[in-house]
């Protein structure tokens, strides 16, 4: 079985189906570890993981721009030295890859939710910019894959990446990272769902 069939089976094993936005390699992970009532407020990066402080906010909304609460926001992002550092603990395969720095926010009755990390690092030794990697769980949609989050600030992001972003999956990843009260950093990333999603129909 190819991963876009088994990919295919699983979500339709969840009762998430009908599935857009096909295919995503890669997909069961959203499923491995998915705790039965995500909070709106979530950690990536657990507390105490070396590196700096960055809190990701934003508000999940519909075409039309209103607020879309019970929406899944997953995530998962490199270490501060650009490693996905593995998670031996998942049940699949992807799961593992995508490290144990991963982490499920449900979106709350006004659409927000929020992760509490660090902030990532680009791949090393290569150009590849920091990013934070993202999917929903739309209900009745399954599961779709955002364009990924990345750094305005970050000297790795070439000119052909911001460009990319402007119409990106569900709605541009490009973020503009602030220093908060405390000295963390701050980005607001919101998301449009079904934004250029194939197979999406509003
Ligand atoms: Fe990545």
């Amino acid at each position: 079985m190819n991963l876009w069939l088994a990919s295919l089976v699983l979500l339709a094993a969840t009762g998430s189906t009908p599935v857009v936005g096909l295919p995503c390699e890669g997909c069961e992970a959203v499923f491995d570890g998915l705790p039965a009532n995500p909070p709106a407020i979530a950690r990536i990066a657990p507390a105490g993981e070396p590196g700096e402080a960055l809190r990701i906010e934003g508000t999940v909304r519909n075409a039309k721009g209103a607020a879309v609460p019970g929406v899944v926001v997953y995530a998962y992002q490199t270490d501060a030295r650009g490693i996905y550092p593995r998670d031996d603990t998942a049940k699949t395969a992807s799961g593992a890859r995508h490290g144990r720095l991963r982490g499920w926010a449900k979106s709350d009755a006004r659409g927000r939710y929020r992760f509490d990390t660090i902030r990532p690092a680009g791949y090393p030794d290569t150009n590849v910019p920091q990013h934070v990697h993202m999917h929903v769980i739309e209900p009745g949609r399954g599961t779709y894959y955002l364009e990924e989050m990345l750094f305005t600030d970050d000297p790795r992001l070439t000119a052909e990446q911001r460009r990319l972003q402007a119409n990106g999956r569900g709605g541009s990843g490009l973020v503009t990272p602030r220093k908060d009260a405390t000295g963390a950093w701050l980005v607001t990333r919101d998301i449009v769902l079904g934004q250029a999603v194939p197979g999406y129909t509003p």
